[in-house]
């Protein structure tokens, strides 16, 4: 992240911290019908538009680094795997056997040497072409040469993977990150962390209600009482929107400490944690020594797989006691938002469906939910009433 960008933010959340509230998003509570969560129509919306037309990430750089090294999609819904070829390129592609479908790749493999169906035993390369079908008398008139792997956009950019759901689409990660998200991932040098845990956990709540936790800054003071605002002083915030991406620079106590230094010297991750909104459903959550990623895969309006990851700076979790410690903040975290965040997030799901609510009413301080929804809309083409976010667009 620029200098510049660091202190214009900083000085941003410090203001919060004189006036006790975040620069307002919205000027009036938005209501959002509760259809948005429990309706399979909006949700097969989300899953053709949503899930189909944005690169997703996949993981971390270091986990294909050598050839036949691999990720595998956590997510039944979008079934891909990444490849590191025996030439050194990068590759993805649905893990889909093309005679009838089965997955060629189940994640016990260590390292790949090719892709072997365990189904009828076709084999393909790791580029993707079809090496040799067994018993081939089978299919008579069919060449190998037609039926290789379905191959998938995919790239590393700002030290992860990403990977996009639809065969043939371009991708231009940076240009749908925008320029300043590009800019602040860059500057954080994500590629040099090393990956501590991964975890992934279906939860019984639409994968907005879940995402949306992260989006609000009013439950804080209440839910987090006794977890988070040890760490975040009074919960207060800095906004911008960046297309239908949100960076959010979130107050640590240490917040007021930047008064006592010159702004030359501002590193903003002494003061705050980041944390960037990628559309449609990914966060970083940037912090000095750690990042965290989270990603909500949907499965059905009311179920949805979270996957946490915590990747960290090798040189400050040297020797067994450091990396105690930060197994101790991985469980931490991974609790306050599985048990509190998703937690109650399940319950309003369980209420919702009983049908007494109508809509969801958003206050000022809800606005980043209202700002997130109407992008969600507007690509979904479900039809809303406009909201006109006050927040600045860079
Ligand atoms: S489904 Fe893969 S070989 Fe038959
Ligand atoms: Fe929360």
């Amino acid at each position: 992240m620029k200098h510049e960008t660091q202190v214009e933010l900083l000085n941003t959340v410090l203001a919060a911290l004189e006036t006790g509230r975040d620069a307002p998003i919205i000027s009036e509570p938005v209501e959002v019908p509760v259809s948005r969560y429990l309706d399979q129509g909006v949700f097969d919306r989300e899953m053709d538009t949503l899930f189909r037309d944005y690169p997703l990430v996949a993981g971390h750089a270091s986990q294909v680094r050598e050839p036949g090294s691999y990720i595998l999609s956590p997510w039944d819904r979008f079934p891909y795997v990444v490849v590191r070829d025996k030439e050194g390129l990068l590759r993805a592609f649905l893990n889909v056997c093309r005679h009838r479908g089965a997955p060629i790749v189940s994640g016990k493999e260590e390292k790949l040497a090719a892709f072997i169906c365990p189904y009828h035993g076709w084999t393909y390369n790791l580029d993707g072409s079809l090496r040799a079908m067994t018993r081939p008398f089978n299919f008579p008139g069919m060449e190998c040469k037609d039926f290789g792997l379905h191959e998938l956009p995919v790239a590393e950019h700002f030290g992860m993977v990403w990977v996009h759901p639809t065969p043939g689409a371009k991708m231009d990660v940076p240009a749908y990150l925008g320029e300043a998200i590009s800019t602040d991932l860059e500057h954080f040098n994500i590629g040099g962390l090393a990956r501590h845990r991964k975890t992934q956990v279906v939860k019984d709540a639409n994968w907005k209600l879940l995402f949306k936790t992260y989006l609000d800054r009013y439950h804080v003071p209440t839910m987090h009482k006794n977890t988070l605002l040890e760490y975040y002083r009074d919960a207060v915030n800095a906004h911008t929107l960046h297309g239908p991406h949100i960076r959010t620079t979130a107050g640590l106590v240490s917040l007021p400490k930047a008064r006592e230094v010159d702004p030359s010297k501002w590193n903003i991750l002494n003061y705050a944690s980041m944390l960037y909104t990628l559309f449609p459903s990914t966060l970083f959550i940037v912090h000095t020594n750690l990042v965290s990623i989270n990603t909500f895969h949907p499965i059905a309006p009311d179920k949805t797989l979270w996957t946490h990851e915590m990747l960290y700076r090798p040189e400050e979790f040297e020797g067994e006691a450091n990396q105690e410690i930060l197994a101790k903040r991985f469980a931490n975290i991974d609790w306050v938002f599985g048990n509190e965040d998703f937690g109650i997030a399940e319950k309003c799901q369980r209420n919702l469906a009983y049908g007494g609510n109508k809509t969801h009413v958003l206050g000022l301080e809800e606005g980043l939910l209202a700002v997130f929804q109407q992008s969600i809309d507007r690509i979904t083409g479900v039809p809303a009433k406009k909201v006109i976010p006050l927040a600045v667009a860079q």
